[in-house]
Parts: structure tokens; C-alpha cells; sequence
């Protein structure tokens, strides 16, 4: 009887030699295998960059920017948003312009912090009603995206509505209606408890002196009344975010006031505004943070002091739009 050998194999016998042989192609495999996963998880991550998760791109940002409000989570962020109009034969002919297309939006990235007022600042036809509108979900982004309290504006656009309240003097009350009515009208609309539409009613129409007319058509209302009754209308819902379009426009200095003193209010109390204007002491008194478009694109963010360094508002927008367009118009 032959004895049993004790210890490691004999590698040069030939079942051994094969199975060596499986074991680097094994290796040899994992190693493929290991590429091919990592490969997948990149491609799978960019593709969700592309769908506008924009996860890599809210790290970037933080990175590169120290604005006062960084410490407070994002609840605005554009990336590359986009849009452009065809441009109709009479709009041509009244702008003497011979273009078919009109970029509006031109690939504008930006970020807003909970918790503050940030301020688009522009000039006329410099896109802000644009960017404010694609951020309503009122009109979708040629390319680009935005997250709007983690929501995407373009293929989450009923969770982001959820979320805000729009303002923008575009957008006009129905004449026949009473603000009361309205109001009660849009609570329904939000979902809003009825009891608590009615509690909410009666503080918003009493702060802004609308309780007088409450019951009066809005045909009948003064310029300023349509506005401050918008205002509470837009908001009934007590939304997280609001985004107001020019909220002085066409409003008398007091009125004015009553509105601005509201917003900041707002933002006191942990509200998210973001606003446009092409107003420059509103955006210095108000906003925490300011961008400062022209021609659709962003040409500084960054809080007022950060931008200003000590000079007016208005002379750093001068010097921006020089520096962009060559000239003042
Ligand atoms: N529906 C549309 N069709 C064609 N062009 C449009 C449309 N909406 C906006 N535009 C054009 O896009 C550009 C940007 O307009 P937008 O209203 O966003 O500017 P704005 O910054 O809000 O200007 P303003 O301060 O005058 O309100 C303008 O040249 C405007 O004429
Ligand atoms: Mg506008």
C-alpha cells in the first residue's frame, strides 16, 4: 500500500498545472469584471448628473462659492437652464429685428439658500420673467434643469407647484371675481382645510388692508389692491418657496413698502423668496443675494456686500454690463 502524502500538492502534475491555469483566468476575470462595474456605476452617475439630479454639481458649487447663506441647505439650483422663442414675423417687424430665434435663457446656473431673499437682477428683456416662469413649471427649459426643493422642474413639475408660490404682474386676476372669493377659490385649488383657509383669509386681508374690499369685484380694484390681492392669493397655500416676479411693479411707494416689509417678514420666519427686479435700491435693501443677468446669462451671484466691495449696486451693474456688452445702450 502506498503512503499518503501529507502536504502541499505537487504542481507539476498536470490536474494541478489546469487548475493554476483557472485560477489566473479567474483573476483575470474578476479583474475584467471589477472594471466593468465601475465602468457602469461612472456611466450610471453622469446620466443621472445629465437627468438633472445634479448631484455632482451641488457639490461643485458649494466648493466654489462661500456665500453667507452656504451654512443653510440649497432649495434653488439651476443648471445650464436654457430657452430660447421663434421670434413671429410682427414681433420682428416691432423689435426691427431680423433674428427668427431669440435666446431669452442662455445656459444660467444659479443657486438659492433657504432661508433668504435672492434677488435677479437685470436689465429690460435680460430674462428674468423667463427663468422665473420655467421655475413656476409655467413653461419647460429647452435644456438645462432645476431643482426646486429637491424636485426637478421638468419632470416633477406638479411636486415643485406644490411647493411654491408665483407671483408675477403677467398674471391677472379674473375681473368678475371678489378677492374673497378668489382666495377661497385657490385655498380649494391647494388643498387647504377650510377652516384654516378662513383663519389664514382673515390675517392676510386685514395686514394688507384688503378686508374692505373683499367683497368688491376685482374690476373695480385699484392697480395696487389687484397686487396686494395677488399677493395673498399666490400665497394661500403657505408655501416653503415663493418666486415673485417684480413685486413692486406698478405699485405707489407705500404699497411698495407694505410688500417688501411682507417679503423680508417672510424671510425672517425661515421662507424662501426669490424675486426679479430690475429695480437696484430694492435688490441692495432687500436681497441677501443677488445674480445679475444680461443677455440670458449670469454674469455675478454672490451676496450684495460680496458684489458691491463698497460701491453702489448700480455701478458694479455698469461695470458688468460693459465689460459684456462693450457700451452702455
Ligand atoms: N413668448 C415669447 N415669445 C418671444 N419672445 C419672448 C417671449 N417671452 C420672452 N421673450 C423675449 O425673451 C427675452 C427675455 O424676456 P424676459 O421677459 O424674460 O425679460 P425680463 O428680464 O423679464 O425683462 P423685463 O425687465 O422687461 O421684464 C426678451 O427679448 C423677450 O422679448
Ligand atoms: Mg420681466
Amino acid at each position: 500500500m502506498n503512503p499518503v502524502k501529507v502536504g502541499p500538492p505537487d504542481s507539476s502534475q498536470a490536474p494541478f498545472k489546469a487548475l493554476i491555469a483557472g485560477n489566473r483566468q479567474s483573476r483575470a476575470c474578476l479583474l475584467l469584471s471589477g472594471i466593468v462595474l465601475v465602468a457602469i456605476l461612472l456611466l450610471r452617475r453622469y446620466c443621472t448628473f445629465r437627468r438633472g439630479t445634479m448631484t455632482l454639481y451641488v457639490h461643485r458649487i458649494r466648493k466654489v462659492s462661500m456665500p453667507r447663506s452656504s451654512s443653510h441647505p440649497i432649495i434653488i439650483q439651476t443648471q445650464d437652464l436654457s430657452k430660447s422663442f421663434k421670434l413671429s414675423a410682427r414681433q420682428q417687424r416691432l423689435e426691427h429685428s431680423t433674428e427668427h430665434v431669440r435666446i431669452a435663457v442662455d445656459k444660467l446656473s444659479f443657486v438659492a439658500f433657504q432661508g433668504e431673499i435672492f434677488g435677479l437682477l437685470g436689465p429690460n428683456g435680460a430674462g428674468k420673467t423667463t427663468t422665473l416662469r420655467m421655475l413656476a413649471t409655467l413653461i419647460r427649459p429647452d435644456e438645462g434643469d432645476a431643482l426646486v426643493a429637491g424636485r426637478s422642474i421638468s419632470r416633477q413639475p406638479e411636486a415643485v407647484r406644490a411647493t411654491i408660490g408665483f407671483l408675477t404682474s403677467e398674471l391677472k386676476l379674473e375681473d368678475f371675481f371678489t378677492p374673497s372669493y378668489l382666495f377661497d377659490f385657490f385655498a380649494t385649488l391647494h388643498g387647504v382645510p377650510p377652516d384654516i383657509a378662513a383663519i389664514r383669509k382673515a390675517e392676510l386681508f386685514k395686514r394688507f388692508g384688503i378686508d374692505e374690499f373683499a367683497e368688491v369685484k376685482v374690476a373695480n380694484l385699484s392697480t395696487g389692491m389687484k397686487q396686494k390681492a395677488s399677493l395673498v392669493i399666490s400665497i394661500v397655500h403657505d408655501p416653503p418657496l415663493i418666486i415673485f416676479d417684480e413685486p413692486t411693479n406698478g405699485l405707489d411707494v407705500l404699497t411698495a413698502k407694505v410688500v417688501t416689509d411682507y417679503l423680508a417678514e417672510l424671510r425672517d420666519a425661515g421662507k424662501t423668496i426669490v424675486l426679479s427686479t430690475h429695480i437696484f435700491s430694492l435688490a441692495e435693501r432687500l436681497c441677501d443675494r443677488v445674480g445679475v443677468i444680461i443677455d440670458g446669462r449670469m454674469a455675478a451671484q454672490g451676496t450684495v456686500p460680496e458684489l458691491t466691495k463698497g460701491r453702489s449696486l448700480e455701478q458694479v451693474f455698469f461695470d458688468l454690463y460693459v465689460s459684456v456688452k462693450g457700451k452702455v445702450a
